[in-house]
């Protein structure tokens, strides 16, 4: 079955990006000229989904704005001859065929509590969840974490969440996989989970491939997160729910190709504006030996 649907929890506070997030919802944060929102939507549209939805909260209509057209803005660059920044701006609306809506989560519940609150939308089928913090760049070398999450969906028809290996001492701050089989090759990408543990001790952690932002989950799943059971922070978890699935249903962690930034922290985030940032041919060469510059006064230090 296809995975035609993709739910984007975006009702969060913020907190850890206050003051700013005061008026600006963290998803509308610039990663170099792009908000965080969009690198994931595009993402979406490249996986064959055809209907984002925005699990949205008060002051936040302008997630919605940024993929409507603008006939105002579309005339004005028109008029003033800049073709590109027209072709950017345009390039926003969902492709033909596809649609963007948003449905409102009223508090914010937890994570859990927003893929619920899409419910009504994504009906009994199969749905992917994609949280915009986690910016994860394939660049040309692969093709984005969400196709390649379907790709495995496509052959196991079975739940498939992203995981990466993360440093022992880090499991603490993840979700993270107890594999099905104690020995895991370290070339294989598609790993059987037995269960999920939200965040261990480094020393009981079942291994260190930690759960980040992208899910293909099945319609299961709101079995789960609608019995309002609150896990950590008092809040309804969806790494709960997902532990709850997998004494149903096989659910597998795909140990993805790409670089993943924690954008929902300020250090990830910065990480993400200079990678990506050099990346761009036009900004590469001033960037450089600014950077090296820096380098050497804080070694000098
Ligand atoms: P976070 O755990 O990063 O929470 O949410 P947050 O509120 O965005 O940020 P901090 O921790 O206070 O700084 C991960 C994703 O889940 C969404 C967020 O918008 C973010 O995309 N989320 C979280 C919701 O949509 N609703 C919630 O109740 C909680």
């Amino acid at each position: 079955m296809a995975i035609c649907t993709a739910v984007l929890p975006v009702a969060g506070l913020g907190t850890r990006f206050l003051p700013i997030t005061k008026s600006i919802p963290k998803e509308m944060l610039p990663v170099v000229d792009q908000p965080l929102i969009q690198y994931v939507v595009e993402e979406a549209w490249s996986a064959g989904i055809e209907q984002v939805v925005l699990v949205s909260s008060r002051g936040k209509t302008s997630l919605e704005d940024h993929f409507d057209s603008n006939a105002e803005l579309e005339s004005a660059l028109d008029a003033k001859g800049k073709q590109e920044s027209l072709a950017a701006v345009r390039g926003l609306t969902p492709p033909d065929g596809r649609t963007i809506c948003a449905v409102r989560q009223h508090a914010p519940l937890g994570l859990g509590h927003a893929v619920l609150c899409a419910r009504a939308i994504v009906g009994n089928n199969p749905f992917a969840v994609l949280l915009p913090d986690d910016l994860i760049w394939t660049g040309d070398s692969a093709p984005g974490v969400l196709s390649q999450l379907v790709e495995q969906f496509e052959k196991s028809a079975s739940s498939v969440v992203a995981v990466m290996e993360v440093e022992q001492s880090q499991t603490c701050l993840y979700g993270v996989i107890d594999p099905f089989d104690s020995e895991i090759d370290s070339r294989e990408r598609l790993i059987k989970a037995k269960g999920l543990v939200e965040k261990p001790k480094p020393d009981s952690a079942p291994s260190n491939l930690a759960v980040v932002g992208r899910y293909i989950l099945t319609p299961e799943i709101f079995n789960f997160l609608s019995t309002g059971n609150k896990g950590a922070g008092g809040e309804i978890q969806l790494t709960d729910a997902i532990c709850a699935l997998l004494a149903q249903q096989s659910v597998y962690g795909y140990r993805f190709e790409g670089v993943r930034f924690d954008c929902g922290d300020k250090a990830g985030y910065q990480m993400a504006n200079i990678a990506l940032s050099l990346e761009r041919p036009d900004m590469r060469e001033q960037l450089i030996p600014f950077i090296k510059e820096q380098l050497l006064n804080y070694s000098a230090e």
